[in-house]
């Protein structure tokens, strides 16, 4: 809890360790509240810390203070080479321990703490649920488990004891290979002895104590070794790990393919847990996952959930390479890993199943989650420059605009440049503790190029404006494209330098067909890619016949706003025409777009807009297009969202009115393709028997967006249809989608399927989670009602974060409807649970004040509301850094 007010820690004060730590040996002796930790350190003065932050004298010639980072734990015991400290020689606050003059040259330093687990609920180091013992450390939580240099750029290796009561807790894991095990002194207790022969830093420490069933299997390595896969389970659970495993060995399989990146232990384990802050993590060797991403069945698991468990399984395994082997020097480098680890599950996804529509979705979420953050007050770049509490800043901006930036390096070596720049990165820095620009430099290295210009989308925040112009000249037979980047100013940076963008592109012909891009200088563009470089860029294309319409920034080859003002029967024409599906896609949702806002204008200034059925007539052509992949013909049917609408309008943004016109917009489309909605439904009804891959799920949500298109008409006949869907459903993925239709009508279907539910999927908690978020997103007046009387639901536990994701989270974040009341009592409600969670899980409760990052774009009545409800947050006393953090700079 804040005692003084948190101070930021900034980039450019980085300091190596004075010290470094080589070898860890650590003996833990589980008890449910009062677990020992004796540690036993072989440290070193660092010779790279040249001089002492006060600029002092050298680590090594003569004494530096040693001080150790430590949280919740209570010391007991500390010696050097085997003798005792007395208490002059070292002191102890709230977060460290320091030992005021160390030798200078190495020495064995051993520290015996206690800490409790039971106690642990901020999920943060060594805790217990569910009767398992678990621990999770990145990015500093391994200093609540014992007194250490708690940062990335220590690496060690690791040998550990773990001891506990045989009966309760057979299971004992660590990171790295088994050594020993048995009986142990104290009467039914036995122990196990791991070690990990690779240096880590402590964020990758894990350990991990339970009753636990297992799933075993095994892959070969391409250079023929063989690895054990295991996955832990709640006992019962093991027949629900098919999935994970096969996509655990696909993820295998795919590194050594596409990066050349082999396993390196024997031995893989996964552990899944159900109290977990996030969704899983990449301890070496031992990862550990929150269960909703590994546990699935037809019956429990939607295709999303399949999807997402595929994605999570194979980024926490990519990290092996990407953040384990080589890890980050500070935590400001943390795009080094997640940025790049996205990138790597991404195009993972891609390859596994349909790059156009993986890429559409990937820029979906960009879109809705980065974007906004990109434009609101908790703005910052891909590499931060200062932060409170790290923990804050495994953001989209770090993860999903982070993997854009390696996408972009991508689309300008292409595959093979980029393949050799990271060959590069791996063959120099393996092992080692690397910085952004280590990585840049491997590129640029490996392909003899300057990227010091590229650098700056690491540095600057803010999402570029890119305002396009076009024109044909029919005398000349030119087209002429001028492009100007703008960029807005974001916290702290108010002015900034252009960058470099590449831009893919066509000009599409009456045909349909790209025309060849021959410029002034008679050069073809033949990767399709423009790169602008300065604020206005001028592009004047030759022996063009006739008036194209452009394609601009295809398969959204950087994360900019593109505004080029075209015609909605060019739109149209993209739609049907361009061969980049992925614009085929924008086109359509460029298209409804304005069309909602200008009925959201219509609303406001009390008009009713009737507009014709033209975007209907153009969407119909890809959906009935069975050239195109269901997956695809499934995602044009999905209309923006009502975030999406929000965000392009940007500015005095009413949620009330943008839901009545998306609504009005939804059903008159419904309505115009009514019968050609009811026959892809018809015709799509899969019989055969549940299977995840991308393919029958694509025939899934083909069917099911029908559906839920159709719902939008919102009659009698509607209603028995989705009732009718309910009860004939085979699988989860079908159940909840009508379910989460129903409930946003009053009908005697949506009770029922709501009690059936819940009878059939009781004892499910993973289901249960849905359960609860499907009734949080109804966008029915009585929706907050519901959710405050779910809180004391049996089945309820606001100390679990899956649940409070499920419920709270899911209203405030994704029921724009409810958050957004008129009268304010949503803000008020997430603003108090905030409070509550904060007092003992702050990560928890600070992702959860995000749903009031772009309170600013509100109009005013909302505006005041929401100012006032983050005010009451800010006027607490008892503040942890994390909500501290994010609700000043959201107030700022
Ligand atoms: N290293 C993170 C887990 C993590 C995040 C630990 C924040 C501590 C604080 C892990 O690799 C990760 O990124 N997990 C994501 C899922 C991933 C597929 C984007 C998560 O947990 O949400
Ligand atoms: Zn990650």
């Amino acid at each position: 809890m804040k005692t003084s007010t948190p101070q930021p820690i900034h980039l450019k004060n980085y300091q190596p360790a004075p010290y470094l730590i080589k070898t860890v040996y650590l003996d833990v002796s589980l008890h449910s509240s009062e677990t020992r930790v004796t540690s036993r350190l072989k440290i070193v003065p660092n010779k790279r810390a040249t001089k002492s932050a006060k600029g002092g004298s050298k680590a090594g010639s003569k004494s530096v203070p040693l001080t150790l980072d430590g949280e919740n734990i209570t010391l007991e015991n500390i010696k050097i080479g085997g003798r005792a400290l007395d208490a002059k020689q070292y002191s102890v606050d709230e977060k460290s321990l320091t030992i005021k003059s160390p030798p200078t040259k190495s020495f064995t330093l051993e520290i015996t703490t206690i800490c409790d687990p039971e106690a642990n609920k901020a999920l943060s180091g060594l805790y217990r649920s569910s009767g398992v013992y678990c621990t999770q450390c990145e990015a500093e939580g391994f200093r609540r488990i014992t007194y250490f240099l708690d940062r990335p750029d220590v690496l060690a290796t690791y040998k550990v004891r773990i001891e506990a009561d045989k009966a309760t807790t057979p299971i004992l894991l660590s990171n790295g290979n088994l050594i020993e095990s048995g009986k142990a002194d104290d009467a039914g207790r036995h122990f196990a002895v791991w070690q990990d022969p690779h240096p880590k830093p402590c964020y990758l420490f894990a350990l991990v104590g339970g009753d636990l069933a297992l799933k075993k299997s095994s892959f070969k390595t391409k250079s023929g070794r063989k690895v054990d896969l295991r996955i832990y389970v709640e006992p019962g659970k093991e027949d629900r790990c098919d999935w994970a495993m096969d996509c655990l060995k696909r993820s295998m399989k795919w590194d050594e393919k596409r990066f050349g990146r082999e396993y390196d232990l024997d031995i893989f384990n996964i552990v899944a847990v159900s109290d977990f802050n996030m969704g899983a993590m990449e301890n070496k060797s031992l990862n550990v996952f929150n269960d909703r991403l590994v546990l699935a069945t037809p019956d429990t698991a939607t295709d999303g959930s399949y999807e997402a468990i595929e994605s999570v399984i194979a980024h926490e395994y990519f990290h092996n390479w990407t953040g384990n082997r080589i890890t980050c020097r500070d935590w400001f480098q943390l795009c080094l890993k997640e940025g790049l680890t996205v990138f790597r599950d991404q195009e993972f996804t891609m390859d596994e199943r349909s790059r156009t529509v993986a890429r559409i979705e990937d820029v979906r979420m960009l879109k809705a989650h980065q974007f906004p953050e990109d434009a609101g007050p908790l703005a910052h770049p891909v590499r931060p420059a200062s932060y409170i509490e790290i923990n804050n800043f495994y953001t989209a901006t770090v993860y999903q605009k982070g993997a854009e930036l390696c996408r972009m390096i991508h689309t300008i070596l292409g595959e093979a440049g980029f393949r050799a720049g990271m060959d590069l990165y791996f063959d120099r820095h393996d092992g080692e503790a690397a910085t952004v620009e280590d990585f840049i430099k491997s590129f640029e290295d490996a392909n003899k190029v300057d990227f010091s210009q590229f650098k700056l989308w690491y540095e600057q925040a803010g999402t570029p404006e890119l305002i396009a112009s076009f024109d044909y000249d029919e005398t000349k037979k030119t087209a002429k494209l001028i492009f100007e980047q703008v960029m807005q100013p974001t916290p702290g940076q108010s002015r900034k330098k252009p960058m470099h963008i590449p831009v893919r592109m066509g000009l599409v012909g009456k045909s349909g067909k790209d025309l060849p891009l021959k410029t002034k200088q008679g050069d073809v563009v033949t990767d399709g890619v423009v790169h602008l470089k300065k604020r206005r860029e001028v592009f004047e294309f030759q022996n063009i016949n006739e008036r194209p319409v452009p394609s601009l920034v295809r398969g959204f080859s950087a994360p900019v706003n593109l505004t080029l003002d075209m015609t909605t029967s060019d739109l149209a024409f993209l739609m049907a025409n361009d061969s980049d599906l992925y614009n085929r896609w924008q086109a359509s949702q460029t298209y409804a777009t304005r069309r909602i806002i200008e009925m959201v204008e219509g609303l406001r200034a009390g008009k009713r807009l009737n507009r014709g059925k033209h975007f209907s007539e153009a969407l119909a052509i890809t959906i009935t297009d069975e050239k195109l992949e269901p997956a695809y013909r499934a995602l044009c049917m999905e209309l923006p969202s009502e975030a999406d609408v929000a965000r392009v309008i940007g500015t005095d943004v009413d949620p009330g009115a943008i839901h009545k016109a998306r609504q009005a917009f939804a059903k008159r489309v419904a309505t115009d393709l009514k019968e050609t909605l009811k026959g892809i439904y018809k015709s799509s009804s899969g019989n055969g028997d549940y299977a995840p891959d991308a393919k029958s799920a694509g025939l899934r949500s083909l069917r099911n967006s029908a559906l839920l298109l159709l719902s939008k008409i919102g009659g009698e006949e509607q209603i028995k249809m989705l009732g009718t869907h309910y009860r004939s459903s085979k699988n989860l993925t079908d159940r909840s989608l009508a379910l989460m239709l129903l409930v946003d009508f009053k009908h005697d279907e949506r009770d029922k399927a709501l009690a059936n539910f819940y009878k059939r999927y009781k004892n499910d908690h993973l289901v249960i989670d849905k359960w609860f978020s499907i009734q949080a997103m109804s966008s029915a007046k009585s929706t907050l009602n519901s959710v405050k009387k779910l809180l004391d639901h049996e089945l309820f536990s606001i100390k679990n974060p899956n649940k409070v994701r499920s419920l709270i989270g899911v209203f405030a974040g994704f029921n724009s409807t409810g958050f957004h009341r008129a009268d304010g009592a949503g803000y008020n409600f997430v603003a108090e649970q905030v409070l509550d969670i904060d007092s003992f899980n702050p990560q928890v409760a600070s992702r959860m004040l995000n749903s009031f990052r772009n309170w600013r774009t509100l109009e005013a009545g909302r505006q005041k509301l929401a100012r006032k409800a983050l005010q009451r947050v800010a006027r607490r006393k008892t503040l942890s850094p994390d909500v501290y953090e994010i609700v000043t700079k959201m107030l700022g």
